[in-house]
Order: structure tokens, then sequence, then C-alpha cells
């Protein structure tokens, strides 16, 4: 599949089949995470990969967008090691752990497995249902697996502003 068409294809799974995702293919989604650029190559990504029942119902208790996927990431950035800007000390990691998700999401997808960004959940609980260590800033769960049968994009899947509203040009 091209870029483009694995890219529209993509998209926010929140209905998922019970099957176990098999091994072969969280390593996949992780070599993906891997591979992202990151700022100054520092690589501060920390990834948690949550597959069994007593630590995917944790999750519940930080975010009600869990879906009842059978495998989840916890996307973090380690603070301790992320790029800040020379300018105004501007905190990049979170841009680094965007890339790295957005890697694993596309690769998922790659491979047919659903994902979806999950941004919504309290960071405090996050610490403290996964031991996070303090230098550790969580960005993303990605609850992750096949869809199930009846699962279809939302509406929001095919809502997209027009190139025109977005895209700008200089015109000097
Ligand atoms: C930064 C970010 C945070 C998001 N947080 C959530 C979330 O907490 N819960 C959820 O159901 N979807 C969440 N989403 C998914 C968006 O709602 C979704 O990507 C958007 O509506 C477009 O739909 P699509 O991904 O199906 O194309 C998030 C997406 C991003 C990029």
């Amino acid at each position: 599949m091209d870029f483009l068409t694995l890219a529209k294809e993509r998209f926010s799974l929140r209905k998922f089949s019970d099957r176990e995702v098999e091994q072969e293919k969280i390593d996949i989604i992780l070599a993906a995470a891997q591979t992202a650029p990151t700022a100054v190559n520092f690589q501060p990504q920390k990834i948690l990969v949550l597959t069994n029942k007593e630590q995917l119902e944790k999750v519940n208790k930080c975010t009600k967008f869990g879906f009842n996927a059978p495998l989840n990431f916890l996307v973090c950035y380690d603070k301790e090691i992320s790029w800040k800007r020379g300018n105004d000390g501007h905190e990049e990691g979170e841009i680094d752990a965007a890339i790295v998700a957005t890697h694993m999401m596309l690769a998922a997808a790659d491979i047919g497995l659903g994902t979806t960004w999950v941004g919504s959940f309290n960071p405090v609980d996050v610490r403290e249902q996964f031991n996070l260590p303090e230098n550790y800033v969580p960005v993303a769960f990605l609850p992750t697996g096949y869809a199930a049968e009846d699962a279809k994009p939302s509406d929001a899947h095919i809502t997209r502003k027009s190139l025109s509203q977005m895209v700008f040009y200089n015109k000097f």
C-alpha cells in the first residue's frame, strides 16, 4: 500500500476484537518507534507495553478511553534526556513523543491493526498506576488491536478542512 493510501485508511479504532496481538506485530510497532526522528537524536522516548489483564485494567483507572483493547502502549518521554531549544529553553520532548506515537500508529495500520491516540487521561493517576519515574512524562496511550467486526471510522475521520484552509503561502 502506498503511503498516502495508508495514511488515509488509518482511522481511530474504538471497538476492538478480543483477538490477542502477536508478539511479532508488537515488535514491528516498537521498531517503528525506534526509527522515529527526535530532536538532536536524543531519543527520549520511553514506551510502556501493556498486555496483561491486570495492566490493562489499570489503564481504565487513568482514562475512560481504554476501549477494552487487548494491547496498549503508554508513550512517554524522559525529560532528563529530551532536548530543550537553545533560544528559549522550549521543551521538545513532547514533540519527539508525538512523532514516535505517530510512527507507531501508522506501523500498526500497515500490519492490519487499529489504534487510537488517547491524550485524555489523568497524568497523576498514570504516574501512580504505572509507577512512572519522576522524569518520565506521559504523552499518549495507544490502545491497539484488531478491529471488531462492526467497527467503523467515526464521522470525524472523514471531516477534514480543505487544503485552502490549512495551507498558506507567502507571496512577496
Ligand atoms: C493529540 C490527540 C489526542 C487525542 N485524544 C483522544 C482521546 O483522548 N480520546 C479519543 O477517543 N480520541 C482521541 N484522539 C483521536 C482524535 O479524536 C481523532 O484522531 C480525530 O477525531 C480524527 O479521527 P481519525 O483519527 O479517525 O481520523 C486524539 C488525537 C490526538 C492527535
